[in-house]
């Protein structure tokens, strides 16, 4: 049985303690999915056989198990629910992020992402994330005590580190060696312990930054820096990627881009059941540990349609180049030849409330950098697709995507480095998300069924008397 008790502190306080019971056995919001609130039944008539169902409703969702007693005869299967790419499954019951995508709204437990990101710092998200609820004060400072104090990698980690190649992708660099520190806390396999485990997390959020900037560090042959615990985790980040270069700034622009900085993580710190958390719920329901978790899912992020489309923007902004081609380029995205990367979502059919925020950090961040130029190509881009009935018409707007990689390269990340600074800041919606599977009742390895559209059994030939039919329809 998994463990519960305080998480900013393992051996637990009166207040802590008291506050996760209640957190524990709180009634979801009404009126949000995950209110079980729309009890009723849905009626169903198999026209096959004429027989009728009645499954129960919960949440505004069926139960997909309750569909298997419908078949034709008792001796079937029964029926099954067919779903790719999950676009109206819901996999879980969470209480971490609410997003409403027709009306643009994003909140970490409750907590809309406007009020988070004007006012909070990354490490008291994080600790909203993992432990359910805002810290105090003192919570705060013990648990960012905590953090500086578990972000030294071991030495052997550099060294790993050192076996890439040069030129070798920061992401590729960034998921081997996360799934490396699992080797070096073996500790961290014990998953039903609840200190144990957030032992782990602690770990993961302190030593992101550090793996981060060193994964810079390495793309650009620097030596690696030990942290400087006398700083703050942002400003910390900030001098591991920037100390002994050539890269310094002034004690005032420092405080301004660790500011940008934390309030970019805060709005890439979760954002529900996406692609790259998913697969960290995938991987975790295999009792695997979270190191080897946080690289995986880390991996999903590092795809194009994901977290590398921050990267993919940039890509497509220098193609484009100038706003003359921006017709030409429209005309390829409209006829389908490619996509406007940035732009679109699954869940998001309004404006994504964090590029709004963006935006605004933007200016800010171009105040000490200079302007990057290619916000105005974005901008216009912006204009013309907000305008063109193509977009209109599949809601697509804006992404959290479509304006990060503007600033991360004001201020002075190579494009590569994008998706990393991305996973910096997931790493504890990732992690949430790990903590709320390991406390789940309803736990279970994900294993997922297929509609089989194969073969029948069929003769096996030795492989002297095979003619080639595979390798023909391939070619
Ligand atoms: N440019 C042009 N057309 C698009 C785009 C786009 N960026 N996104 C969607 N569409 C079209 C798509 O062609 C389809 O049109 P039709 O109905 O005529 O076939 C329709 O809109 C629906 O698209 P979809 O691919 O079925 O939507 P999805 O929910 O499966 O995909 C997405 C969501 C984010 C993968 C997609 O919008 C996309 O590829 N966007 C560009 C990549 C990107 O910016 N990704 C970052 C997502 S936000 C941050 C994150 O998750 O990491």
């Amino acid at each position: 049985m998994p463990e519960t008790g305080c998480l900013a502190a393992p051996a637990g306080c009166a207040d802590c303690q008291s506050r996760f019971a209640i957190l524990g056995t709180v009634a979801p919001p009404q009126g949000v999915p995950g209110g079980a609130l729309d009890e009723g039944k849905l009626s169903i008539t198999d026209s096959r056989t004429g027989s009728e169902y009645e499954l129960p409703i919960s949440s505004a969702s069926v139960r997909a198990i309750e569909l298997r007693q419908i078949r034709q005869d008792p001796g079937e299967f029964g029926m099954l629910s067919y779903d790719p790419g999950f676009t109206n499954t819901a996999a879980c019951t969470s209480r971490i992020a609410y997003i409403d995508g027709a009306k643009g709204i994003l909140r970490y437990r409750g907590y809309p992402i406007e009020k988070l990101a004007e006012n909070c710092t990354y490490t008291e998200v994080a600790y909203l994330l993992l432990n359910g609820e805002l810290p105090t004060r003192h919570e705060l400072e013990a648990w960012d005590t905590e953090l500086m104090e578990h972000s030294r990698v071991h030495e052997n980690v550099k060294k790993f580190m050192d076996g890439f190649l040069y030129d070798a992708h920061p992401m590729g660099v960034l998921v081997s060696t996360v799934a490396a520190l699992s080797t070096f806390y073996p500790d961290a396999k014990q998953i039903d312990s609840r200190s144990n485990r957030y032992r782990q997390q602690l770990r993961l959020v302190a030593k992101m930054p550090t793996v981060a900037a060193y994964v810079y560090r390495k793309s650009q042959g620097y030596a690696y820096p030990d942290p400087d615990l006398g700083l703050s985790y942002t400003e910390n980040f900030i001098h591991m990627l920037w100390s002994g270069t050539r890269r310094q700034t002034n004690e005032r622009n420092l405080k301004v881009l660790a500011r940008a900085l934390d309030t970019l993580f805060i709005l890439h710190a979760e954002h529900e059941q996406n692609c790259s958390t998913s697969t960290m719920r995938q991987v975790a329901s295999a009792d695997a540990d979270p190191f080897v978790g946080v690289a995986a899912a880390a991996s999903a992020l590092y795809g194009p349609l994901h977290g590398g489309a921050n990267e993919a923007v940039l890509a497509m902004l220098d193609e484009i180049g100038s706003a003359s081609a921006i017709p030409e380029f429209m005309r390829q995205v409209k006829a389908g030849e490619r996509r406007l990367m940035g732009f679109g979502h699954r869940v998001y059919k309004n404006y994504d409330p964090r590029a709004r925020i963006l935006q605004r950090i933007a200016a800010e961040v171009f105040e000490i950098t200079g302007k990057n130029p290619k916000i105005d190509l974005a901008t216009q881009l912006e204009r013309i697709a907000l305008e063109d009935d193509y977009f209109v018409k599949r809601r697509l707007y804006p992404n959290v995507d479509f304006y990060s990689g503007i600033i991360y390269q004001a201020m002075g990340f190579p494009i590569e480095m994008f998706t990393v600074l991305f996973a910096l800041g997931r790493v504890a919606g990732w992690l949430a998300h790990w903590e709320e599977l390991m406390s789940d009742p309803e736990k279970r390895i994900a294993r997922p069924r297929q509609i089989y559209a194969g073969p029948g059994e069929q003769q096996f030939l030795p492989i002297d008397e095979r003619l080639s039919k595979a390798r023909a329809e391939v070619t």
